[in-house]
């Protein structure tokens, strides 16, 4: 095929990269499945639930799908302009009883592993009264699990005291089968039961 044949049909496969994209839009539409822990958490009897997101996370999830306050790095530095204003961080982490990151990925594991605290949810967990439960969920793809760097990392979690959730193998949504995928949602709802029923008795 000579230049200009290739040139026209590149120009051809144009309206299919913009299928393709909406395509991803439409995927991005279905609710990921750990959206219903939140709604399942806010139904038990006496708790109260607020979702603090990162900037990538916004990519997986409408906001609608998200049942109960949901504060982002904006609500933080919106928030506070003067000495005497409420700071969010520090705030969520004296309400909380509780705190549970699900999902956990790789990315977050390691800032929280070495200390950084580079936007809210790294805040709120680098604050976090470690008299309090910190429940987590790994949840990455099953190379970026066995990753040595990883064991590691949930080691050093578990010694700061916080829980594991582990991760369970299946499919995952990039097609490989393995250890990386985020543990059922009726797992991790029963767990922060079980845990804030210990803590209350
Ligand atoms: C489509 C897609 C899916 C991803 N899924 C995961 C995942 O399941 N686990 C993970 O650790 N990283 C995943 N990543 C990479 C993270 O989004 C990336 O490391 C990001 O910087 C995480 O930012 P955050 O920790 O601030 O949310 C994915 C990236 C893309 C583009």
């Amino acid at each position: 095929m000579d230049y200009n044949s290739q040139k026209a049909a590149r120009s051809r496969r144009l309206p299919d990269t913009l299928v393709r994209l909406s395509a991803n839009q439409n995927q991005r539409e279905r609710r990921p499945r750990y959206c219903d822990i939140w709604g399942r958490l806010r139904d038990a009897p006496g708790a109260e639930v607020a979702v603090v997101t990162t900037e990538r996370a916004k990519h997986f999830y409408s906001p609608q799908d998200i049942p109960v306050t949901l504060y982002s790095d904006a609500d933080e530095w919106e928030m506070w302009k003067h000495r005497s204003d409420p700071v969010l961080h520090i705030d969520l982490r004296r309400w909380a009883d509780l705190m549970l990151v699900a999902p956990l990925d790789a990315n977050t594991l390691g800032k929280v592993a070495s200390g950084i605290c580079d936007n809210l949810l790294t805040c709120v967990i680098r604050a976090w009264d470690r008299r309090k439960p910190l429940l987590f969920c790994p949840a990455m793809n099953t190379a970026m699990w066995e990753h040595p760097i990883t064991s590691q990392q949930v080691d050093q979690l578990k010694a700061f005291g916080y829980i594991e959730i582990p991760c369970v193998a299946k499919k995952l949504v990039c097609g490989d089968q393995g250890l990386g995928a985020m543990a059922e949602v009726g797992t991790i709802v029963n767990k922060v039961k079980e845990v804030l029923s210990f803590q209350q008795s």
